[in-house]
């Protein structure tokens, strides 16, 4: 399973980047809003210099011709990293059609049914997100979202890539790579709980004190 970061925070990026686990970014307008004070294409292009894969951009035009100027906008900022994320709707499908004849490669966002999922990949979504955790809230089994979709998607062969999204928390992580999501969108601080152990801690401070204990007696 690839691991993207779900931020546009560079800070967090540069964290989680250093890990080595990094595959890709995905961003949206809510975690754009967190990074006030700098410009949008600013904040883009340092992520996209850092990452060097996929990093996922989101319009927020209404009209397929309103998100696919935006689109050919971004995309021409870095063609061979710039993914378009398009909310899944009428306008959005027609985007992602008009986008991918032009080799503009989509993450259709804000998936939760099988049928939103196949029309994206249908319509040439080069990425599909389910969010997960959304679903969870109101009841739902998020999950079972995304291994349905992984089912489908493998299934017919699609080019598409099942993102599991809306990760809130390790055990989201690790059901997501039970059920074969092709990648998961993680926030760093779930990557960080991910990393974590207490038998792992334990087992550390156990061995820094008998090495210190050994350093005593050794000659
Ligand atoms: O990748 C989508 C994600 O950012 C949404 O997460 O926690 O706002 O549902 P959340």
């Amino acid at each position: 399973m690839k691991i993207f970061i779900d931020t546009a925070n560079l800070d967090q990026i540069k964290k989680a980047h250093e890990l080595g686990i990094v595959d890709g970014v995905t961003t949206n307008p809510t975690l754009m809003n967190k990074e006030s004070g700098k410009s949008a294409e600013d904040i883009v292009l340092s992520i996209v210099n850092l990452v060097q894969g996929p990093v996922s951009v989101e319009v927020i035009g209404r009209t397929a011709e309103e998100m696919t100027k935006e689109a050919r906008k971004w995309f021409a900022m870095n063609p061979e990293h710039i993914v378009i994320k398009i909310p899944m709707c009428t306008e959005g499908l027609k985007a992602i059609s008009m986008l991918h004849e032009e080799n503009i490669p989509c993450n259709c966002t804000l998936i939760f049914s099988v049928n939103q999922g196949l029309l994206a990949a249908k319509a040439g979504a080069r990425y599909v997100s389910p969010f997960v955790g959304r679903l969870d809230d109101i009841g739902h089994d998020g999950m079972k979202l995304v291994e349905e979709l992984v089912d489908c998607i493998d299934y017919y062969e699609f080019d598409t890539e099942i993102i599991a999204a809306s990760i809130r928390h390790p055990l989201h992580a690790k059901q997501a790579a039970l059920v074969g999501a092709h990648i998961a969108t993680i926030p760093l601080q779930v990557i960080e709980k991910m990393i974590q152990h207490p038998l792992t801690k334990k087992g550390i401070e156990d061995f820094e004190k008998d090495w210190a204990e050994f350093k005593k007696t050794s000659k």
